[in-house]
């Protein structure tokens, strides 16, 4: 019964969240600070004042896009040294720098957004939008239709190009660098739009399929952003000071780009951002990047051994409760030093 009512009340903060999400924008939880994004919109105007101002509703889209990356990012570096963090100082440093890890939180995030406002619109939640209702040309043979709520996708890209590339009109190498990531993160959806059938036709004969167009899971998206980041591109200025052309082979405008090298990650540092790893939860019988000893930077690790009490052996009794035992369970988790 406890736990039940514990998954009923995250369940109402997260439908809270959502419904509030600017007023209770905790900027800590967030790689974008979208009220911060606004009030410095005030001298620019243009396409993100005008969001800021007029267009709340997908204001709140924006808002989950960015708590949507944040997750998906933590959730991608969970085991690696650099694990996303959103504390704010280091988050600030990654932020300034023009790394690998810069170039994944800027990719990432207009990635969410455009993904939130396309299902903004997908839910009906928006009133500048709906499903997307051109129909796509397609070969005589195929058996089935268009039809269904098409995820639009038009409408996410550019809204999420409106709000994070529209303030940047000095095109200097850095801002040519953050544009570039940006349009990566945007294509790791609009590239992969998958297509979506429904069966009709008596009792599930399927004489006529309907299908429509939808986003790839956000997982997915992140996961193809995070093989870009392993295979990311270091770039330098080109010759006519309006490109950015690669070290080595050339890189697609799907692949991530940076200009600086990391830091290691290994040791606080305040001029870096890097957090550290010590105290970071490492697996040690693994020899990869999760592993204690990549992890801890070879420093050795500590064993920590506790008892975590679960329900077991549930069974029904007649009638009608669920009665179960409390077993005992030894946990053993390691941490850097
Ligand atoms: C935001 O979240 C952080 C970390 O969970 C917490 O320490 C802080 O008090 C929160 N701030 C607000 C304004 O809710
Ligand atoms: C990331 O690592 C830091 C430093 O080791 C730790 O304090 C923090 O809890 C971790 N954050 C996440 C989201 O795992
Ligand atoms: C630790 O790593 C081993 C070997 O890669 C793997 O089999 C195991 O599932 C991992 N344990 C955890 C808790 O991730």
């Amino acid at each position: 019964m406890r736990k039940i009512w514990v998954y009923f009340a995250m369940a109402a903060l997260v439908e809270c969240y959502g419904e509030w999400s600017l007023d209770v924008n905790n900027a800590s939880l967030h790689l974008l600070d979208v009220k911060k994004v606004c009030k410095k919109a005030r001298q620019a105007k243009g396409h993100l004042w005008q969001i800021c101002r007029k267009e709340q509703k997908i204001l709140e889209e924006v808002n989950k896009g960015s708590l949507l990356a944040t997750r998906e990012c933590q959730y991608q570096f969970r085991h690696r040294k650099w694990n996303c963090t959103t504390q704010r100082k280091s988050l600030k440093r990654i932020l300034l720098t023009d790394t690998r890890e810069t170039a994944f939180v800027n990719a990432i995030v207009s990635a969410g957004i455009t993904s939130s406002v396309t299902q903004g619109c997908t839910n009906g939640n928006l009133i500048h939008c709906t499903c997307d209702s051109k129909k796509k040309v397609i070969s005589q043979a195929e058996d089935w239709e268009w039809g269904g709520c098409a995820d639009n996708v038009q409408f996410g890209y550019r809204k999420s190009k409106q709000f994070l590339d529209s303030p940047h009109r000095k095109k200097d190498f850095r801002t040519l660098v953050l544009l570039h990531n940006y349009e990566a993160g945007r294509l790791a959806i609009k590239k992969y739009m998958r297509l979506e059938c429904k069966c009709h036709g008596l009792s599930g004969s399927c004489s006529l399929r309907t299908c429509w167009h939808k986003m790839p899971p956000f997982r997915e998206v992140g996961t193809r952003l995070r093989d870009h980041y392993d295979g990311s591109f270091k770039v330098i200025p080109g010759n006519d000071g309006k490109s950015i052309i690669s070290e080595a082979k050339p890189h697609t405008k799907e692949n991530l780009v940076y200009s600086e090298n990391s830091p290691d990650f290994c040791i606080p540092s305040k001029k870096t951002g890097s957090l550290g790893t010590q105290g970071r939860s490492c697996n040690a019988t693994s020899r990869g990047i999760d592993g204690c000893e990549l992890l801890c930077c070879s420093r050795g690790h500590v064993t920590k051994v506790s008892k975590v009490e679960t329900n077991c052996r549930c069974r029904f009794s007649w009638c009608c409760e669920v009665v179960c035992d409390t077993c005992v369970a030894r946990s053993v988790r390691n941490f850097c030093k």
